[in-house]
């Protein structure tokens, strides 16, 4: 891992703001929405949101399932409603699933509105406020949600000065996280996988080590992919660098003297991985 990430000094800082800024919002709201990304369940997650979030009912949005693996999604699915919280897998860029948000979260705040009946308040908007490390689809969610009713809803006294307020239909006002919620970049593993995704940038990365070792990842868990794509037989190698290289000669990523070409071999394995060309894949287990 390149020292520039060990190095990110900003995380505590803007990490406090942020953690005060929820914890201020979250008086305001019936519920949290996380978004984690479905590849990474446990990189994309800021692992302080449990403890800032407290008790508040909490729904979380497995993003990008279309390029995640369907049966560790579901695993994550089940491990994630039976820690209390509800689960959903989406995929916001295409829409597939958000059909489901509002009736999950009636789902997940059934006892609220049992409650708001009882008290005769039955129409009353339920809010959720929405959080994720960047990068997740916050944007995405937010937009297709909100697009489709589009109302944003004026600022509310109290809140703090700029959180946007989006109406979605459904009798549900969604707020936007006020501040950035940073995820664990001091884990170089987290750091690593946050890397793959390209929810880290990758002008700070060593990027022929980053795509090394997502392939040997990848040999590992996923070899027939890597198998299918590049029309390599991974199981008749022994060193997974041999087959890095055996991936730049049947691309032609040669160079003078019958070198690979390793920055075009890197970007192209990091390219392929992230737009799902690779198949689904998810590297984070149960
Ligand atoms: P953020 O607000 O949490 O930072 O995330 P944002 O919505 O900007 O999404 C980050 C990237 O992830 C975008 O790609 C977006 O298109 C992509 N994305 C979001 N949701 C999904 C999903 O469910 N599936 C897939 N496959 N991709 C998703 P980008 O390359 O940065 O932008 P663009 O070229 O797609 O516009």
């Amino acid at each position: 891992m390149s020292e520039e990430i060990q190095n990110i000094q900003w995380f505590p800082g803007h990490m406090a703001k942020t953690r005060r800024n929820i914890k201020e919002s979250l008086k305001l709201v019936d519920a949290v929405t996380e978004i984690i990304d479905a590849r990474i369940p446990i990189s994309s997650r800021n692992p302080e949101l449990a403890s800032i979030i407290g008790n508040k009912p909490k729904l979380v949005l497995l993003n990008k399932c279309d390029i995640a693996d369907e049966s560790a999604t579901a695993k994550w699915m089940s491990a994630i409603e039976k820690s209390g919280a509800v689960a959903l897998p989406v995929d916001c860029k295409s829409g597939k699933g958000l059909d489901k948000y509002v009736p999950s979260v009636k789902r997940l705040l059934a006892a609220r509105l049992e409650q708001l009946k009882a008290k005769g308040m039955a129409g009353k908007t339920l809010r959720v406020m929405v959080v994720g490390i960047p990068n997740v689809g916050k944007s995405s969610f937010i937009n297709k949600m909100a697009g489709k009713v589009s109302a944003k809803v004026e600022d509310r006294p109290g809140v703090t000065r700029g959180n946007q307020w989006f109406n979605v239909g459904g009798g549900i006002d969604l707020l936007d996280t006020p501040g950035v919620l940073w995820p664990k970049f001091d884990d170089e593993k987290v750091a690593q996988n946050l890397a793959f995704t390209g929810a880290i940038k990758d002008n700070i990365m060593d990027l022929e080590e980053l795509s090394y070792n997502l392939l040997c990842m990848l040999i590992k868990d996923y070899p027939e992919n890597i198998s299918e794509r590049y029309g390599i037989d991974v199981g008749e190698y022994y060193d997974p660098y041999d087959i890095y290289e055996e991936i730049g000669r049947k691309r032609g990523m040669l160079q003078r003297g019958g070198h690979i070409n390793t920055d075009r071999l890197s970007a192209m394995l990091l390219d392929e991985f992230r737009s799902g060309k690779l198949g689904r894949i998810t590297l984070e287990k149960v």
